[in-house]
């Protein structure tokens, strides 16, 4: 892959942000996944890959665009794997509450894992504490270990969380523990990226949550040398046998990076369409402008870089403004 490749995709994430974020609050999920949607697929059309989607919006019968086999680029090379995820978030964007982005990750043809729409067990940590805890270690061990990798007391941890009852046990023994918990309502991507960065506080991102942004997440991970490990969790027949039939021989198995993304590159973009910790959400400047910050990166260079821009609304064709 071509490192002019990464600008390229954050213009992909931008699209998508800016016509997701005119939604903001209105409390129309559908609309406005439907107009990150139809955005970022117009972008890709400028966009020299020849990509297939391994994640996206649903299997070619259930969505009209982006869905799972489709073609995207417009360039017969380099063949990429395209993971996307136009709306991270779509209850959070209809609430107007934090962390809703737009996200990409490409990684060279067949190193992103084909993951089913199903639930997946996800532990992610950062750098420090990356290669050093298990997902089945209890979560008491695994806070004793990323508490000494990052130099702190379990006390001073900070572990985020779906809120879902389904992780009410989790969510007690991790504050028997004596760490602090961060609930957060949706966005389980932004929460497992947190990890990598000191700034946001967070140590661990631990919980189950949609497969297909646990491989996103993995992608940004390895970007950023932290760690994801995950386990599918089919919950009938017929989801073990969508695994199987996705090429995953044993769909238990602990999922380490290189089953999530294979290979030293991959990158990862993401626009902010709320304000989060680590992005600023789109912000609508009068005049026709509007102002976007975003986070592209590179494994394989291991270059993180943030990128603000001002777009012209009315300079965008793709853009559909309400
Ligand atoms: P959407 O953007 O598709 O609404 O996903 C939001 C999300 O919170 C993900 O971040 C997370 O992985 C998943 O939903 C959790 O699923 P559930 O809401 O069923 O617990």
């Amino acid at each position: 892959m071509e490192r002019e490749l990464t600008l390229e995709l954050v213009r992909v994430t931008e699209a998508a942000a800016l016509g997701a974020a005119q939604w903001m609050g209105r409390g129309k999920k559908m609309e406005a996944d439907d107009a990150a949607t139809t955005a970022m697929r117009a972008m890709f059309d400028s966009v020299a890959i020849n990509g297939t989607v391994v994640i996206g919006e649903g299997e070619m019968d259930e969505a009209p665009m982006l869905y799972i086999g489709e073609r995207v680029g417009n360039a017969e090379f380099p063949l990429v794997d395209v993971a996307v995820d136009p709306l991270e978030g779509t209850n959070i964007l209809a609430k107007g509450h934090p962390n809703a982005m737009s996200v990409i990750a490409i990684a060279d043809r067949g190193n992103l894992l084909h993951a089913p729409d199903m639930y997946m067990q996800k532990l992610a940590v950062g750098p420090r504490a990356a290669g050093k805890v298990h997902l089945d270690d209890p979560i008491e061990k695994t806070l004793e270990i990323v508490a000494k990798a990052n130099n702190k007391r379990i006390s001073d941890c900070t572990v985020i969380i779906l809120e879902r009852p389904r992780h009410a046990e989790l969510i007690e023994a991790v504050r028997r523990a004596g760490a602090r918990v961060r609930l957060i309502g949706d966005g389980d991507v932004a929460g497992a990226i947190n990890v990598a960065f000191d700034s946001t506080g967070i140590d661990i991102c631990v919980g189950s949550g949609g497969a297909p942004e646990g491989v996103i997440a993995a992608a940004a991970l390895k970007c950023l040398g932290g760690e994801m490990q995950a386990r599918l969790l089919p919950e009938d027949e017929q989801e073990y046998k969508r695994c199987l039939d996705m090429g995953i021989s044993d769909p238990k198995k602990i999922l380490l990076m290189d089953d999530l993304v294979k290979g030293d590159d991959a990158i990862f973009a993401a626009t902010g369409v709320t304000d989060g910790e680590l992005l600023k959400g789109v912000r609508f400047l009068g005049g026709d402008r509007a102002e976007t910050t975003s986070l592209v990166m590179r494994a394989k260079t291991g270059t993180v870089r943030t990128i603000k821009a001002v777009h012209c609304l009315h300079n965008k064709p793709n853009l559909v403004l309400i």
